[in-house]
């Protein structure tokens, strides 16, 4: 299977990519105070001038409150959206695009310990997980405040440069929190059925549409797992699945990355297709997968303190890259997200793209303790 299959032109929603290889969303927390600086500025050319079609950057904050941690970058207050604007102009300078991933984390601030952060958690049913209740339900003053956060995210973001926005709705974080039931226990026009849970995303889908116009690209990323029940599904097959995308694709998302550990694994029974293959199958909208591409631990592992891969093992061959080049071909999704073997390695694109898969720089944990 020839590697050019990752390495065709795509284009979203006006944006003109020049391969399939996206740059997962990772927050790094090195931006002191919300403000990326010159270092941020680097590891992002890097990826750039490594080959990458589409950078997301890592969750940014659209309004206090809305991170974890007091080093995650913000996209609100003057001296982080210049961070960002050098950022973009760094990466375009290179030939490569930039999106922001616009992130609230909702119940899980509280989940860091930190104290130092400076608003109260907001969250549907004031709950992180089921029966772990860390705050009060949002009233609607505030879920009004927090869709208006990601539409001014969103259109900060478009007014400095960046090529698209992605709008972080995985991984348990505030917009999952009213996907899922467990967290969404509201009797409101926000709680309900699986379908009146996208209430509150399609609302912030809508608005950050209406901000930006038709002609940006605006993705959602959305996923089954929490960290909070690595099990947890939002929908058990595909008829689910369906009713659950219909209202977020009518809000005017143009592509959604959906976020596996693993991205072999079939979604379904019955079906080799993964959640971006039943995604993009259900909705025609195009998919990114994402997940373990060219590794063999998935993600949590090094924060869980099991790598599983070991320095010393061999990373360096492209593992399921014959299966993910299949998947591609075939029509299953149209891009795909490397998270950390891009951290290893910035060049990765390129020197998968000239063979050169011996001179790829395995990853570790070690990896995460800098930013190069
Ligand atoms: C250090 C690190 C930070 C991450 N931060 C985010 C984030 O800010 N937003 C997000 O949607 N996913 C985040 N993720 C998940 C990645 O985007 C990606 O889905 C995951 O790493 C799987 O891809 P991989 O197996 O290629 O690493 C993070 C992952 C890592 C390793």
């Amino acid at each position: 299977m020839s590697v050019s299959e990752l390495f065709q032109p795509f284009r979203l929603n006006g944006l003109a990519l020049a391969n399939r290889i996206v740059m997962a969303p990772m927050t790094r927390n090195f931006s002191p105070r919300g403000v990326p600086g010159a270092d941020v500025v680097a590891y992002y050319r890097r990826r750039a001038e490594g080959g990458v079609g589409l950078i997301l950057t890592e969750g940014t904050a659209p309004c206090p409150g809305a991170q974890n941690a007091p080093r995650v970058p913000h996209i609100y207050g003057e001296a982080a959206v210049q961070g960002w604007a050098k950022v973009v102009s760094a990466v375009h300078a290179a030939g490569g695009h930039i999106g922001m991933q616009l992130w609230h984390v909702g119940a899980a601030q509280s989940s860091s310990g930190s104290s130092k952060l400076p608003a109260a958690p907001v969250s549907p049913s004031g709950l992180y997980g089921p029966g772990r209740k860390v705050g009060e339900p949002m009233t609607q003053a505030e879920i009004d405040a927090a869709i208006e956060a990601f539409a001014q995210g969103a259109a900060e973001a478009q007014r400095v440069g960046f090529d698209a926005v992605e709008v972080h709705g995985a991984h348990g974080y505030l917009i999952d929190q009213f996907f899922w039931g467990a967290t969404n226990h509201r009797t409101d026009r926000y709680g309900g059925d699986l379908v009146d849970r996208t209430q509150f995303a399609a609302e912030v889908i809508r608005t950050c549409r209406r901000r930006v116009g038709p002609g940006f690209p605006l993705l959602l990323r959305f996923s089954q797992w929490k960290p909070q029940d690595y099990s947890a599904r939002l929908a058990t097959n595909p008829a689910e699945l369906r009713r659950f995308l219909a209202p977020l694709v009518a809000a005017g998302v143009d592509a959604f990355h959906c976020s596996t550990r693993r991205f072999w694994e079939p979604e379904f029974e019955g079906s080799d297709l993964n959640l971006a293959g039943w995604t993009k199958k259900l909705t025609g909208r195009p998919t990114i997968t994402v997940g373990s591409v060219a590794l063999d631990t998935d993600f949590t592992e090094p924060f869980r303190g099991a790598t599983g891969a070991t320095p010393e093992e061999d990373v360096r061959t492209v593992r399921h890259l014959d299966r993910l080049l299949e998947m591609l071909a075939r029509g299953d999704f149209d891009l795909v997200a490397i998270g950390r073997a891009l951290l290893a390695d910035p060049a990765w694109p390129q020197k998968v793209r000239d063979g050169r898969i011996r001179e790829i720089r395995p990853f570790t944990s070690k990896v995460l303790e800098t930013l190069f």
